[in-house]
């Protein structure tokens, strides 16, 4: 299945459980000064969980757009880790609880894109004996394929949150670090969380008090690029049909090939990933800039010029991928097509100024090595360093 049709096979699936498909939010959040930039499916519609704002259906099902930074140092050297990503999402305010959304789940899993039953686990929240119930008397998850998890609580700083229930796929044994207690949970590659169950119960005020909601609700993601890498049954989110074609753009570009050496392959994803962030990010009008939201672009774009230079890239190349980005996303992901021409001259002209810093930036630093080493000195003052990355944004 391929990654735009599982994105819709979701929707619909939850459309025939009377769910509202909305399009995704903004990555921009309304009316939320808690938070930089979108990162979770559940974070534009805070506002339906409070009770703030009344929803236009009990029953929401969308695609959100993500960001995420916090890991951007991973992004390229794990299988599954992005600094952007799509989450599809099944949200119940005040409707449905935790039977019907155990129950879809399974029902979506097993029955829509056939995955094997034997390969899922679940853990639950210590407690949370219902769930334990409903996964094991109702559902007929075997004992040993569930595991009860002190940290299955969500909540995203201030706002709706509760105990979850992660569902994970078993890659199988090769993937695994081959510890007797290896299970859900474990930080190696063999269990994969595919989707998490959140049963929102408590709003975490600013203070950090849980405060019982009034009605009880559901918040459920799943990973897109994730759950696509399962159905297409390879190694990591990069190979699906949602990155590769990036990649490969980018290698042709680079006249190198993918999986013949780590390094090479670690730049390729960096740049699958950071040409789709830089795409939504400016689609949805951050642009570049040296705070806030246009700062995490301009770090993004400029860590993705980079490793295109690492790769032997000379010159713009970023607005090139903005086409394949949009090729793959432009059906799925509202904005982009309109937005298009827009994107790639913002990419361009940041890429321009990028690389003038660049070669401002090594003329520097070879002059101040030049001066050094006339003055026997082997390192470079960390002020001098400061310097280079403060005042011209050379890279540290
Ligand atoms: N809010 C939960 C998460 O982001 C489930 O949607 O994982």
């Amino acid at each position: 299945m391929k990654g735009n049709e599982l994105r819709q096979a979701y929707l619909k699936f939850f459309e025939s459980k009377q769910h509202l498909i909305l399009d995704s939010f903004s990555l921009i959040p309304e009316n939320d000064p808690s938070l930089l930039l979108i990162g979770a499916g559940m974070a534009p519609l805070k506002p339906f969980f409070t009770g703030k704002l009344v929803p236009p259906r009990t029953r929401v099902t969308t695609c959100q757009k993500c960001i995420r930074t916090g890991d951007i140092e991973n992004v390229g050297r794990t299988a599954r880790h992005h600094t952007f990503f799509e989450m599809l999402g099944n949200f119940s305010f005040g409707d449905y609880f935790k039977k019907d959304a155990i129950h879809w789940a399974w029902e979506f899993l097993t029955e829509v894109i056939k995955l094997d039953k034997n390969r899922l686990y679940v853990t639950v929240y210590p407690d949370d004996q219902e769930a334990y119930d409903i996964w094991h008397k109702e559902v007929g998850m075997p004992e040993d394929h569930i595991t009860r998890l002190e940290d299955n609580f969500w909540e995203i700083g201030e706002g709706p949150c509760g105990p979850d229930s992660e569902i994970f796929y078993d890659l199988g044994e090769s993937r695994g670090c081959g510890e007797p207690d290896c299970a859900p949970g474990c930080d190696c590659d063999r269990y994969l969380e595919i989707w998490n169950l959140v049963f929102t119960q408590f709003n975490r005020t600013a203070d950090g008090e849980y405060v019982p909601l009034e009605k009880k609700n559901i918040d459920t993601g799943a990973g897109l690029e994730r759950l696509a890498s399962v159905l297409q049954n390879k190694e990591s989110n990069f190979e699906t049909d949602l990155i590769f074609p990036i990649i490969e753009k980018a290698a042709e570009m680079a006249k190198v090939t993918y999986h013949t050496d780590a390094n090479t392959d670690v730049s390729l994803k960096v740049i699958g990933d950071h040409a789709r962030a830089i795409t939504v990010l400016i689609s949805d009008g951050v642009l570049p800039s040296n705070e806030g939201r246009g700062y995490v672009l301009r770090r993004i774009l400029r860590r993705a010029v980079r490793h295109g230079r690492l790769l032997g890239i000379e010159g713009r190349f970023l607005t090139d991928l903005v086409d394949v980005v949009i090729d793959i996303l432009g059906s799925g992901v509202p904005g982009l097509i309109e937005k298009h021409d827009f994107i790639k001259r913002v990419v361009a002209n940041e890429e321009d100024r990028f690389n003038q810093t660049l070669a401002q930036g090594l003329d520097m630093l070879g002059a101040l090595i030049n001066e050094l080493k006339e003055a026997d000195a082997t390192e470079v003052p960390g002020a001098e360093v400061f310097k280079l990355y403060d005042t011209y944004g050379f890279p540290w």
